[in-house]
C-alpha cells in the first residue's frame, strides 16, 4: 500500500454543512490522511474542533496564509500535498490561487470562484503550477450518473434532442421571509456568495451535471430570476432556456424556495431513440425510456455497466452507496491524478469546468438584468 496522501483542510469545521462529507469521502477509499488545517476562522474553535477529530494540534494553523508559510518550511515529505478548500465562495479563489502558487495540490469546492475573471486567473495559475486541481461537483461521482455519461458517448439514447435539469431545495424558504433572518445567511450576501445565490449555489451542479453528461457545450442562454422581494439583492429562484452544440435546447431549472422541496436535483435527457432520467434522491436508480419497449431501470455493480461507473462502486449490487461514496469517487480520481497515476476523463470535474460554471453563473446574472435577453457563453 502506498503512503497516505498528506490533506489538509481549509473550512469545513464542525459548524459547517459539507466539511464531514469531505472528511468521510477521503477516507473511504484509504487514500488521504489529513495532517492538519485551518477549519475554522475562530482559532479556540478551530483547535477544539481538531482535537474532537483527533488531528495534531501542531498542524493546526490560526489562518491559510500561516497554513502555508508554516507548511513550506516542513520538509516535502512531511507536507501537506493537496488541500481541500471547503469555505465560503468568497475564500476559494485567495485560497485556491496560493495554494497553487506555493506547489499544492487543490480539491475546491463550487462554485469555483465569485467571478469569471478571478476563474480565468485560476486557470492560469493552476496551468503554470503543474498541479492537481478537482472541483467537487459532488454528483458526477455516482455510478449511475456516469453510466448515462458513457452510454451517451456510445449512442445509447441517439441523437440528443432535449436536456431538462432540475435542481430545486425550500430551505431558503424558511428564512426569506424574515428581513433579519435574511442577513445572517453568508448565501444571500453577495460579498461572502457572489453575484448569484440560487444559480451560484445549485444552479450550477444542474449545468455542470448537464455539460457533464451529454458532452454537449452549453452555447447561449436566457434566463428569468425571482428575488421574491426588492432589498433582497440575491436570486432564490431561476429558469434558464439553453441552447447547446448540436442543435439541442433545454432547460435548467433551479430554486431554493420550492417549499418542501430536499435536495431535488434531477435530470432528463430526450435523444431520438430512447430518453434517460436520474434523480439525485434516488441515485442508484438510472431510468432509459423508450417509444417501442417498456421501461429500464440501470442498476450499479452490474457487470452490464462501464467501467467508468463500475470503479465508483466498491460492493456487489444491491448494496446502495450514496453520496459520500460519490464524493469519494471524486477523491479517488483525484488521487491517481496526485500520485501520478492513469485515470479516466471524467473521473472528477477539472478546473475548465470550474471556468465554465462560472461563465454560465455570471451569464445568467446578464440575461435576467438585461430583462431576459439571450446570452451567449464562451466557447
Ligand atoms: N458540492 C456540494 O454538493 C456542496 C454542498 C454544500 C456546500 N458546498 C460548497 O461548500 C462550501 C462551504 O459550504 P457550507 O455549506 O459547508 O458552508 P458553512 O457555512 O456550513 O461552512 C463553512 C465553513 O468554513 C469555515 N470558515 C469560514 N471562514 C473561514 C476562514 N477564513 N478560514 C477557515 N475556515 C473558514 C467556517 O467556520 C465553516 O466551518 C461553499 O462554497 C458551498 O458552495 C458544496
Amino acid at each position: 500500500m502506498p503512503k497516505k496522501i498528506r490533506l489538509g483542510v481549509l473550512g469545513g469545521g464542525g459548524d459547517s454543512l459539507i466539511g464531514v462529507l469531505h472528511r468521510v469521502a477521503s477516507h473511504i477509499n484509504d487514500n488521504y490522511e489529513i495532517v492538519g488545517g485551518c477549519f475554522n476562522p475562530d482559532f479556540k474553535a478551530n483547535k477544539a474542533f481538531a482535537r474532537e477529530i483527533d488531528v495534531p494540534l501542531n498542524r493546526i494553523y490560526s489562518d491559510f496564509d500561516t497554513l502555508i508559510e508554516e507548511e513550506l518550511k516542513l520538509p516535502e515529505n512531511e507536507r501537506i500535498e493537496v488541500c481541500s478548500v471547503l469555505t465560503p465562495n468568497f475564500l476559494h479563489f485567495p485560497m485556491a490561487k496560493k495554494l497553487l502558487d506555493n506547489g499544492f495540490h487543490v480539491i475546491c469546492e463550487k462554485p469555483m470562484t465569485t467571478t469569471l475573471e478571478e476563474a480565468k486567473i485560476l486557470q492560469k495559475a493552476h496551468k503554470k503550477s503543474g498541479k492537481v486541481f478537482a472541483l467537487t461537483h459532488t454528483y458526477t461521482g455516482y455510478p449511475m450518473v456516469r453510466q448515462m455519461r458513457e452510454m451517451i458517448k456510445k449512442g445509447a439514447i441517439g441523437k440528443i434532442h432535449k436536456v431538462d435539469a432540475q435542481y430545486y431545495q425550500g430551505w431558503i424558504n424558511e428564512i426569506i421571509h424574515d428581513k433579519k433572518l435574511r442577513s445572517t445567511v453568508w448565501r444571500l450576501d453577495p460579498k461572502k456568495a457572489g453575484i448569484s445565490s440560487c444559480m451560484g449555489d445549485i444552479g450550477v451542479h444542474a449545468f455542470n451535471m448537464v455539460e457533464y453528461t451529454t458532452g454537449l457545450k452549453v452555447k447561449s442562454l436566457l434566463s428569468d430570476f425571482n428575488y421574491l422581494y426588492k432589498d433582497n439583492k440575491m436570486d432564490v429562484d431561476g429558469t434558464v432556456l439553453i441552447r447547446m452544440d448540436d442543435h439541442v435546447k433545454g432547460v435548467i431549472r433551479s430554486s431554493q424556495v420550492a417549499t418542501g422541496d430536499e435536495n431535488g436535483l434531477s435530470i432528463s435527457i430526450y435523444g431520438a431513440k430512447a430518453s434517460f432520467h436520474w434523480e439525485q434522491e434516488n441515485p442508484n436508480f438510472l431510468y432509459v425510456k423508450s417509444d417501442t419497449q417498456p421501461m429500464q431501470v440501470y442498476k450499479p455493480g452490474h457487470a452490464y455497466n462501464s467501467k467508468l461507473s463500475l470503479d465508483g462502486t466498491k460492493l456487489p449490487a444491491g448494496h446502495p452507496e450514496g453520496i459520500f461514496d460519490s464524493m469519494a469517487n471524486i477523491y479517488l480520481g483525484a488521487a491517481k491524478a496526485i500520485r501520478g497515476k492513469r485515470y479516466n476523463d471524467g473521473e472528477f470535474p477539472t478546473m475548465e469546468d470550474g471556468v465554465r460554471g462560472m461563465n454560465f453563473i455570471e451569464a445568467t446574472v446578464e440575461s435576467n438584468k438585461k430583462k431576459n435577453i439571450w446570452v451567449k457563453m464562451m466557447k
